[in-house]
């Protein structure tokens, strides 16, 4: 590679980090709230994962069905399963509307990874 060449590569690799880069906040978050079902590396392999059937978040076609008005409310009021058994608690008073928008970007990143 030319120098030249090298330079501009490491331009664009500079100005796509911060994008590719999560908040440290988030990932906190994250790792707080939501890797206990979900995985740290959102695969959803946890005991917890496994049991409650978690789809896989690095799986693109999976988190194309993520619609983000649904996980939302389900991060608000939780989500019972068929028969009425609560599966996910709901995340009201311990995060704000922000965390959760931020943590369903999140989640849903683990794909383009
Ligand atoms: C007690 C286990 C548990 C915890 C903790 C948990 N989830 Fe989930 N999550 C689930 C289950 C079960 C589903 C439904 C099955 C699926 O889509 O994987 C789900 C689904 C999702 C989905 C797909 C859209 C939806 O709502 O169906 C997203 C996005 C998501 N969770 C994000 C999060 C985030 C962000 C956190 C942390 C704030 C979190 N989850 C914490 C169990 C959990």
């Amino acid at each position: 590679m030319k120098p030249r060449l090298i330079l501009i590569a490491a331009t664009s690799f500079a100005l796509a980090l911060p994008t590719l880069a999560a908040d440290p906040a988030v990932i906190a978050n994250y790792t707080k709230h939501c890797a206990s079902c979900h995985g740290k590396d959102g695969t959803g392999k946890t005991t917890m994962g496994k049991k409650l059937s978690v789809k896989d978040l690095t799986d693109a076609k999976v988190v194309a069905d993520i619609k983000d008005d649904v996980a939302l409310k389900n991060l608000k009021e939780g989500v019972k399963d068929s028969g009425g058994k609560e599966i996910k608690k709901p995340f009201t008073g311990k995060l704000s509307e922000a965390d959760m928008k931020a943590l369903i970007e999140y989640a849903k990143s683990f794909a383009k990874k």
